[in-house]
């Protein structure tokens, strides 16, 4: 297929690829701060001046001044001409590209896409301009004339058509106006409505100044709060950023701020930060990740301080770190985010804030510690492991080290201990995690509960041959059982089937009886009613079983409480005894673990 090149393909080549990667290639390059350096291909030359710049997308020699972006280092340095260079690089990074005559098509398809949305964009302009309710709810959030008109803020009408007609009107059809999202199919197939109705309107503006889609946030409280324009042909949503537009135009990419919402993007703007972006209302991509690589030196986050926000920012840690990002994050006082805190504020106070960033590593721990409460023995083992995995994740010893040594510091845990958790093997793979219970247990924390279920089990056991076999099966061992008595009794149950398909309760109780000179469990066996739902049998048995290991695991943990409280409790403990603590631990972890599988929590 011959790749036709125009100006999408070059724009989607320049987004797609990546200078340091392609330099790489030909110069062997260092981090120098926040660039790269290497001895120059194209002079000779014995230290090094070539510098390449991974946020701006450029190289620039200062030895012989050669200089450029991607395209025009591989037209040099391979010796291909524009075209070719583009086309060397679509190949590269898989860029999808189309024969000429489907790509004229499309072109002219998305153009139109393109006009819509800036017509839709205008109308909605002008019904603010021209209302005074949507007007005043945005002066009252102290948005002023100057920041609608740089954002081309907009109002929807509280109407089912107003927009629909306005841009028939304009020339254009109905289809493909509801292809952009602007309109949606009545059902019946009875005509068209706006998806837009008295609501603020945000425009998405990509970086060539196009409208590629809208946010529509209601006035009141009313839900949802937001609706954002469907994907089209000309918006995907985690492919841009909002505000990327003004950072590109204004900002000096020395840092980029990465916010939630498009109200923080506005105030943020509207107070003199010039380098604030929000996804557009979905979870980081790996894409909008890249962008904010190349808009940015540092890339900090700054989320709502509330439980999703906090979500929100562990997973956009992990998509940054995926592409190679090491973000700071800003933590704001509970409940707040950008926009509040720059309104009460300022942006001085605002500014302050990124002094006092984190790492995504104290940002791991800090939000670690403020989960486990540290007085507690089991709760410092926990947070202990946590801390361990986080630290796992640092390629650096030295910094684990550092980072052990200020734990170890700040909860009273022995450096070995952290230091054995870090360093050792990675996760275990316990058996039990491999098959979860389909069922949770009944709550089983009152000892007659569980004896209750041992009973349970006993009676099903002689009631149905099936029901034995199913009880033997899950039962992996006699000794969930805790009740010596029931054991026993089990024993003699199985001993009693032996081949056959039925059995003789009475028989069975009897022979109980000779073996055990004081029987007095019999009766609690003659009396016991079970009353389950037959057609639940195998769930019901399920959940019974899980209520014998639950027991038996509690009693293991509740020793090995014991045993580290006593440990714990020594002032000088020998080298043994803190391997034996550091073990005790591990194995409560484990039980931990695995009490909490079968708990299905
Ligand atoms: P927020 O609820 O924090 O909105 O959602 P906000 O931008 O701060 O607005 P105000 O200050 O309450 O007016 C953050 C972002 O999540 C997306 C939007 O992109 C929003 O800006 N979102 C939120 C939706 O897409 N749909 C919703 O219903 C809510
Ligand atoms: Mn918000």
């Amino acid at each position: 297929m011959t790749i036709y090149v125009d100006d999408e393909l070059i724009e989607k080549v320049k987004d797609y690829s990546d200078i340091v990667d392609i330099v790489s290639d030909y110069v062997q390059l260092r981090r120098s701060g926040a660039n790269y350096v290497g001895l120059c291909p194209f002079h000779n030359e014995k230290s090094p001046s070539f510098t390449v710049s991974e946020s701006k997308q450029l190289y620039h020699c200062f030895g012989c001044g050669e200089g450029g972006d991607v395209i025009s280092f591989l037209m040099k340095i391979e010796n291909l001409d524009f075209i070719e260079a583009v086309k060397f690089l679509a190949g590269k990074y898989n860029i999808e590209v189309q024969s000429k005559r489907a790509d004229d098509r499309y072109l002219k398809e998305k153009e139109r896409l393109y006009l819509i949305n800036r017509e839709a964009a205008r109308f909605f302009f002008r019904n603010l301009t021209n209302n005074k309710r949507p007007l005043e709810y945005l002066y009252n959030r102290q948005i002023d004339s100057k920041t609608i008109r740089r954002f081309g803020l907009g109002y929807a009408l509280n109407s089912w058509d107003s927009l629909h007609t306005y841009l028939l009107n304009k020339g254009f059809k109905s289809e493909e106006i509801e292809k952009i999202g602007l309109i949606g199919r009545k059902s019946g197939n009875n005509g068209y409505y706006d998806k837009f109705r008295d609501r603020i309107i945000f425009p998405i503006i990509d970086l060539k100044s196009r409208v590629i889609g809208f946010g529509g946030r209601v006035l009141d409280d009313s839900m949802p709060k937001y609706l954002n324009s469907s994907d089209s042909l000309i918006f995907n949503k985690g492919n841009f950023l909002y505000g990327l537009n003004l950072v590109n135009k204004y900002s000096d990419r020395k840092k980029i701020l990465l916010v939630e919402g498009y109200m923080d993007v506005i105030s943020l703007f509207a107070a003199g930060v010039n380098y604030a972006v929000a996804s557009l209302g979905t979870a980081l991509t790996e894409r909008q990740a890249k962008l904010l690589k190349r808009f940015g030196e540092e890339v900090y986050i700054c989320f709502d301080s509330d439980p999703a926000g906090i979500k929100a920012t562990l997973r956009a840690i992990d998509i940054l770190l995926k592409a190679d990002v090491k973000p700071r994050i800003i933590q704001l006082p509970a409940g707040m985010d950008p926009d509040e805190y720059i309104k009460k504020k300022g942006i001085i106070e605002f500014e302050k804030l990124f002094k006092k960033s984190i790492n995504h590593i104290d940002y791991k721990i800090n939000l670690a510690k403020s989960k486990y409460d540290l007085e507690s023995i089991e709760d410092k083992v926990e947070f202990t492991q946590e801390v361990a995995r986080i630290l796992k994740s640092l390629d650096s010893p030295i910094e684990q080290d550092a980072y052990i040594k200020k734990i170890s510091e700040d909860t009273g845990i022995s450096l070995e201990a952290i230091q054995a958790e870090v360093r050792g093997k990675g996760s275990r793979n316990f058996k039990s995690q491999q098959r979860k219970p389909k069922i949770s247990p009944v709550d089983t924390k009152v000892v007659s509960a569980s004896m209750k279920a041992e009973l349970d089990l006993i009676i099903l056991m002689m009631e149905d041959r099936d029901y034995f076999d199913l009880i033997e099966e899950s039962l992996d061992n006699i000794d969930y059982f805790t009740n010596e008595d029931f054991k026993s009794l089990y024993q003699i149950i199985k001993a009693s089937y032996n081949g056959k398909t039925s059995l003789d309760r009475e028989g069975v109780l009897d022979l109980y009886a000779k073996e055990n000179p004081d029987p007095k469990i019999l009766e609690t066996v003659r009396n016991h009613q079970i009353n389950y739902q037959l057609t639940r049998i195998e769930e019901i048995i399920g959940d019974l079983i899980n209520t014998l290991k639950y027991n038996k695991l509690e009693k293991e943990r509740n020793k090995i409480l014991k045993q580290i409280e006593v440990l714990e409790n020594k002032v000088n403990r020998s080298k043994e005894e803190e391997v034996a603590l550091l073990n005790y631990c591990l194995e409560l972890t484990r039980l931990n673990k695995e009490i909490k599988l079968i708990r299905h929590e």
